[in-house]
């Protein structure tokens, strides 16, 4: 199956699964425990219905949003995620030129493989650097400094990752980082020699962000709920949270809220957003769906502080459901890592577009020309 019979969400992971090597496959593809909350956080969105109104005259639709400042193309971007080089070659420059391509917003992760002075070059487009609140307050600094210097534009704080989440999939595969040699991976990666070739032939696999300060996350193979578990700080509070706010002195945002008791500490600490997030179902299993849980937060802080719903996106109407409920853009993961396993930057472009013609094709059909007419007056729950 070629990138363009991909025509949605889940053609893109069949796609990546046959691209992968299965322990790479199934970290990306993998939550916690039992994968309730990671196939809720999809599910929510099919229990509310979306209302349309006709005869709107809309041949001129304008999808463009401005979230924490930025002025986006489009009302979906992609959510900082890990160690992007094991998925395709050319990792994190793969996604930042496809989303400067699409005019939107891209997240560089702590656990980035390229660094973000590089990413600051290719990308002419709004950038979030999402920061880990290590124990090691040298790395912290350095994070800070190196994302302020290279221009990022959005601080993101992830808060949900206070110890590793329990991924049974990596511990069954032995996935770790970078991939370590066991008898049944290896029999994985010789199955999927173009992904081994172009591992083993292209620039060297590296976390540049933690050089100099963890040997563990650059070379040694971890899993990732340890180094979560070892490296962050366990102790991280809203005093730390709102120092780090103080020191970054911009747009700032906190990845991983979901009660409105949070959201409003968020914007006390004078956050400028906050992610909707549990994290795409990969840290606390039988956590609430963001959908779910965004009503009473945009209700609660909706009027003072952006609010993202990140997480179980696979359509357009999803995207306007979100809208609909009062967020002010949404973001993801998996709807582009698996479009980026499949066939990098192309693939990217590819998972970019089908969600623009569907999000243009969903307003018209909505009958609105642009997303600040969408509101709960279009949605009904069953
Ligand atoms: C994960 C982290 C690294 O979910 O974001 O694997």
């Amino acid at each position: 199956m070629g990138l363009n019979r991909c025509h949605n969400f889940h053609e893109f992971r069949r796609l990546a699964k046959q691209r992968l090597p299965s322990p790479i496959f199934h970290y990306i593809d993998g939550a916690a425990d039992d994968e309730l909350t990671y196939k809720r956080n999809t599910a929510a969105f099919d229990d509310v219905d979306l209302v349309p109104n006709v005869l709107a005259g809309v041949e001129d639709v304008d999808m463009s949003v401005t979230v924490m400042g930025q002025k986006l193309r489009m009302p979906l971007y992609c959510a900082p995620t890990a160690l992007q080089r094991l998925f395709h070659h050319d990792g994190e420059r793969a996604v930042a030129k496809a989303a400067s391509k699409f005019g939107t917003m891209f997240g560089v992760s702590s656990l980035a493989t390229v660094s973000v002075e590089e990413i600051a070059e290719v990308a002419d487009t709004p950038k979030m650097f999402q920061f880990y609140f290590h124990k090691d307050r040298g790395l912290n600094h350095a994070l800070l400094q190196r994302a302020k210097d290279a221009k990022f534009d959005v601080m993101a704080l992830t808060v949900d990752t206070i110890t590793g989440g329990n991924r049974e999939r990596d511990l069954k595969t032995g996935f770790t980082s970078p991939p370590k040699l066991t008898p049944s991976s290896i029999f994985s990666f010789a199955t999927h020699p173009m992904w081994a070739w172009n591992f083993l032939t292209k620039p060297k696999f590296d976390m540049p962000h933690l050089s100099g300060y963890v040997s563990e996350g650059t070379s040694l193979a971890v899993s990732v709920g340890d180094y979560f578990s070892t490296m962050l700080d366990q102790s991280m509070n809203w005093k730390d949270a709102e120092k780090l706010c103080r020191d970054w002195d911009g747009q700032f945002a906190l990845k991983g809220i979901m009660s409105v008791e949070d959201a409003k500490r968020a914007v006390d600490i004078g956050c400028t957003g906050i992610m909707v997030s549990n994290h795409g179902g990969r840290q606390l299993d039988g956590s609430r769906a963001p959908f779910d849980q965004l009503a009473e937060i945009c209700d609660a802080v909706g009027d003072k502080i952006d609010v993202v719903c990140e997480g179980g996106i696979q359509r357009g109407t999803h995207v306007l459901k979100a809208l609909s409920v009062g967020a002010k853009a949404v973001s993801g993961g998996r709807l582009y890592l698996y479009a980026l396993a499949a066939a990098g930057q192309r693939g990217v472009e590819k998972a970019l577009e089908n969600f623009r013609i569907e999000i243009e094709r969903d307003m018209k059909l909505m009958g609105v020309a642009r997303l600040d007419q969408l509101s709960r007056e279009n949605l009904r729950t069953h």
